[in-house]
């Protein structure tokens, strides 16, 4: 590696110097420092479209990565202890296993069509989802167990991460109130 590497160190930027310099020069990626959460996923997923393949738990490392230290303020050092988890983490935890490429899930990171459904988001969440889905061209029929352990301030991290929309913990657990189950949840998605 050469001896002045324009990365900070941390966890997964050796997946940034293996996936990022084949197309472009680093500093393209550099260039993009500042970025939130939400905009370095949109990246991710706009390079994937261009042909870069990426492993589900390699995905989640590297935009683990480019959160912590290439966002606007970058998390030196974990002296001031655990971080409290950001959408990006819950999101990479809870979710990516199922719907980064795996083929009974559809993809939800990226998807503007959900961008307008934060309470549709929370509800497949706290309620799970079944019946079948139409997503980008693309039918699926499997169903969704709810989980119920993730409390209301992380569903609306998620939800936040997935929608770029105000939603917090109060508008969690309202829709929690609702009580629905899966089948429901899909009656009522909002979405084509
Ligand atoms: C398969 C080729 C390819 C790979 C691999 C690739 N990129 Fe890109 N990237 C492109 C193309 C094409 C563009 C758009 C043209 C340009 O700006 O050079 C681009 C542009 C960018 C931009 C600037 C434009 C924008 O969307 O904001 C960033 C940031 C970026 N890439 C980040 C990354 C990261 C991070 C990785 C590794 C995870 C990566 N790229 C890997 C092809 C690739
Ligand atoms: C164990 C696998 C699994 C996990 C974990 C999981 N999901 Fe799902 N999810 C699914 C499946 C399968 C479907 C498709 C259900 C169907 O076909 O009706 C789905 C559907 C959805 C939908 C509906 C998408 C649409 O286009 O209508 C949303 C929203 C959703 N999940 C959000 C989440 C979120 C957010 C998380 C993490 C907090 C998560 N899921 C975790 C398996 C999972």
């Amino acid at each position: 590696m050469a001896a002045t590497s324009p990365l900070p160190a941390g966890p997964g930027a050796e997946l940034v110097y293996r996936h990022c310099s084949g197309c472009h020069a680093l500093t393209t990626v550099l260039a993009a420092k500042g970025s939130d959460a939400a905009g370095w996923e949109r990246i991710l997923h706009s390079m994937e479209g261009y042909g870069l393949p990426l492993e589900p738990e390699e995905r989640q490392r590297l935009l683990a990565y480019l959160t912590q230290r290439l966002s606007p303020e970058p998390q030196r050092g974990v002296a001031a202890g655990p971080a409290a988890p950001t959408g990006a983490d819950l999101y990479a935890r809870h979710c990516a296993g199922c719907h980064d490429g795996g083929k009974d899930a559809p993809p939800l990171a990226g998807r503007s069509d959900l961008k307008a459904h934060p309470a549709y988001v929370a509800q497949a969440v706290l309620f799970g989802v079944a019946g079948e889905l139409m997503v980008n061209g693309r039918r699926y029929r499997g169903a969704m167990e709810p989980l119920p352990y993730l409390d209301g301030e992380a569903v609306a991290r998620i939800v936040q991460f997935l929608t770029s929309a105000d939603f917090d913990a109060r508008a969690a657990a309202a829709e929690r109130g609702r009580g629905w189950t899966p089948s429901l949840v899909r009656l009522f998605r909002p979405l084509p």
